[in-house]
């Protein structure tokens, strides 16, 4: 089901590949419904964000334009330290555009309350959050999130775009990684 590469490291598959595919199509059902008549400003956050959008929006049925920004945030192990930097800004304006960010998991909260905040200052007509995942027992700080794939428990995960170490992006499902693997680096 996934590559031979992976399938040592991963504790258990907590969402298959035909749930991912069911879910990301529900949401844009959403999406398209709540959007109507409207031009949407995807904003994806990369990395881990790319496989979503790219399957997000192949079920979306209103016109959108796509844009991408990368941000870091400094890690020991795999928590986040709470410091977040933007790496690579957008390309065009949001000005006036209904923004829609979509991230891949949300954690500690800290990266969209960054992004949230630098985005706001630049005068969307509209700002909301779609994420793949959520970790909400992990939450440092709120976030509105609006449309939220699934909720998961306090567990690191990977595949669909989410990675450790930059391994592991490719893989179709999303896994629990065997704690062994981050415990020992
Ligand atoms: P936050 O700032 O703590 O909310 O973390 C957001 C970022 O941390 C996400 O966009 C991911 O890149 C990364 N992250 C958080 N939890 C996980 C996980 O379980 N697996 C892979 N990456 C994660
Ligand atoms: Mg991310």
């Amino acid at each position: 089901m996934f590559p031979p590469c992976c399938r040592n490291d991963l504790k258990e598959v907590l969402i298959t590949e035909q749930q991912v595919a069911d879910r990301v199509k529900e949401l844009a059902d959403e999406i398209s419904r709540d959007y109507e008549g409207k031009d949407v400003a995807l904003l994806g956050v990369l990395r881990g964000a790319f496989v979503f959008i790219a399957d997000l929006i192949r079920y979306l049925e209103v016109p959108f334009s796509i844009d991408f920004l990368a941000v870091e945030s400094y890690y020991s192990g795999t928590t986040s330290s709470g410091e977040v930097r933007m790496t690579k800004d957008l390309d065009e304006s949001v000005a006036g555009r209904h923004v829609l960010v979509v991230e891949d998991i949300i954690d500690s909260g800290l990266t969209l309350h960054y992004l949230l905040d630098l985005l706001e200052a630049r005068h969307p007509a509209s700002l909301s959050v779609c994420t793949l995942l959520s970790k909400p027992n992990r939450r440092k700080v709120e976030i509105p999130v609006r449309y939220t794939g699934f909720t998961i428990p306090d567990e690191f995960v990977v595949g669909y775009g989410l990675d450790y170490n930059q391994n592991y992006r490719g893989l179709p499902c999303i896994g629990i990684l065997k704690p062994e693997i981050y415990g020992s680096s």
